[in-house]
């Protein structure tokens, strides 16, 4: 039968230090809060060793607010009132969740290390196993080991010395204690009754857990970012910068053209196929997949979007919440809107805003227009400066254009309107009525000219005779 794991993420504490509004483990990173990431990695280890698991989180500080980001997620939340150190805050999770107790495992987390992965989860496990032992400590090693839990190895097991109760000597110990635990849960509940406060901080340390003569092993990692804990912003920023050298390199390992790879920002769920080239200064957002063939040239924001084969997105577009198929070209300086989809070969140029609008294989709309609640039939052209009058002050209205139309240049539509297939519309025409398949229709003043009456109207240096 395989083992009942019950996981534990220590959320209660305040993160000061960060000088955020948000507690700690709703810190912002990439497209998501610090917290989701040892969540994803721990739901990643329980699925690859198939092993049956529930969730807590402990939670104190400012708690309504991490508990509204991860409710209906089947996630417990015990309370931790005080924070009296990190052993009270699991002993709040074994007194206030309904499953921590049937575990026969149980893993401890902390809410601030965002580079965990699953890999070293399953490290744990297989050591725990293996050795069948009652607890297992990642640890590694750290030349300024300052702040950190100094692991101090007997010829069993080990025990573990916080900063403040540490003698110089024992400061002097390079290999820390990560906050990362997984216990047999008969072992970590009985260990839990002995800890006590006697210590300079005057809190329960779970730390004290681990015992020289205990059948417990300190597990020491080479890479020691996968333990970055985030304090403070600068740390913020440190794990966010190695999160995106990882999915880059990720990226180039996997065929991606990535040029200048320290200014793409690429966030954890984005998916980028073979033969893709990344321009420098390239923002690639939350759920957003690129297919192969696909050029994105610099500065381009592209967030939540689909992009086809062989799609040039040139500099400095904006796209968000949209389906662009393959071929198209976009930009450069093109705005793409949530719920912009076009079909494939369609061309959009520059300064050119579209939003909600569905526009059919082969559509051109190439300068300076605006694009809004509209539908446009295949081989559609629209010229220059063209703009759909879509809103009347309260309502939003459609605007429809058939197949193979012509728009001339500076034409406004006022929707809603439905304009057929096989039309013509002359340029510069404000267009307010309906115009059937195959009409021509013209809406502007007819162009007068006066002979001689230029001198009338210059002035200053344009002045002339008459
Ligand atoms: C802890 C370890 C230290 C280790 C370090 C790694 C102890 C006593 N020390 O120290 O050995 O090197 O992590 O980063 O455990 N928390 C609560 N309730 C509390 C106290 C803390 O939920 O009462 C949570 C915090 O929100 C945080 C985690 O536990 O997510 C760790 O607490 P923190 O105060 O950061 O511990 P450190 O002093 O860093
Ligand atoms: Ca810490």
């Amino acid at each position: 039968m395989s083992d009942k794991i019950g996981i534990v993420l220590l959320a209660a504490g305040e993160g000061k230090r960060l000088k955020l509004s948000v507690p700690k483990p709703l810190a912002p990173l990439n497209n998501k809060k610090l917290i989701d990431y040892p969540l994803k990695a721990a739901e990643k280890f329980t699925k690859e060793n198939s092993l049956e698991s529930k969730v807590a989180v402990v939670v104190g500080h400012k708690r309504e607010m991490v508990i509204s980001h991860l409710e209906n997620k089947g996630i417990e939340f015990p309370v931790q009132e005080q924070q009296l150190g990190t052993a009270d805050a699991l002993r709040s999770y074994f007194n206030n969740t309904s499953f921590s107790k049937d575990c026969s495992l149980t893993l401890v987390l902390c809410a601030d290390t965002p580079l965990l992965n699953d890999e070293v989860l399953s490290c744990l496990y297989k050591e725990l196993k293996e050795n069948q032992l009652d607890g297992v400590a990642a640890t590694f090693k750290e030349n300024n080991p300052y702040g950190y839990g100094r692991i101090v190895r007997g010829d069993k097991g080990f025990n573990i010395v916080e900063e403040k109760d540490a003698t110089d000597e024992l400061r002097s110990i390079q290999e820390v204690n990560s906050g990362l635990y997984l216990f047999k849960t008969d072992y970590i509940l009985s260990a839990l009754e002995g800890v006590d406060s006697d210590n300079k901080a005057g809190e329960f340390y779970l730390t004290d857990v681990f015992q020289k003569e205990a059948n417990v092993k300190a597990f020491c990692f080479e890479n020691k970012d996968l333990f970055l804990g985030v304090n403070t912003l600068v740390q913020l920023e440190q794990a966010r910068k190695i999160l995106n050298k990882n999915k880059v390199n990720n990226l180039l390992n996997n065929g991606v053209i990535v040029i200048d790879p320290d200014t793409v920002y690429v966030d954890d769920e984005v998916e980028v196929a073979a033969e893709v080239t990344l321009y420098p200064n390239t923002f690639l957002m939350g759920k957003t997949t690129i297919a192969t063939k696909t050029v994105v040239e610099p500065g381009c924001i592209v967030k939540n979007s689909t992009i086809g084969e062989g799609v040039s997105l040139k500099a400095y577009s904006h796209l968000e919440n949209v389906i662009v198929e393959k071929n198209c070209a976009v930009g450069p300086y093109a705005r793409l809107r949530p719920g912009t989809e076009l079909g494939e070969k369609t061309k959009i140029g520059n300064f050119v805003e579209t939003k909600n609008s569905k526009l059919d294989k082969g559509v051109a709309v190439s300068h300076l227009s605006y694009v809004g609640d509209a539908e446009i039939g295949e081989e559609t052209n629209i010229g220059c400066g063209f703009i759909t009058c879509n809103y009347d002050g309260e309502q939003k209205h459609k605007t429809i254009i058939g197949k193979r139309s012509f728009i001339g240049s500076d034409t406004q539509t006022i929707a809603p309107i439905k304009i057929g297939d096989n039309s013509f519309i002359g340029s510069g025409s404000t267009v307010s009525r309906d115009v059937p398949d195959k009409a021509f229709s013209i809406a502007r003043g007819r162009q007068e000219i006066k002979e001689n009456l230029a001198h009338r109207f210059l002035r200053g240096k344009w002045k002339v005779d008459k």
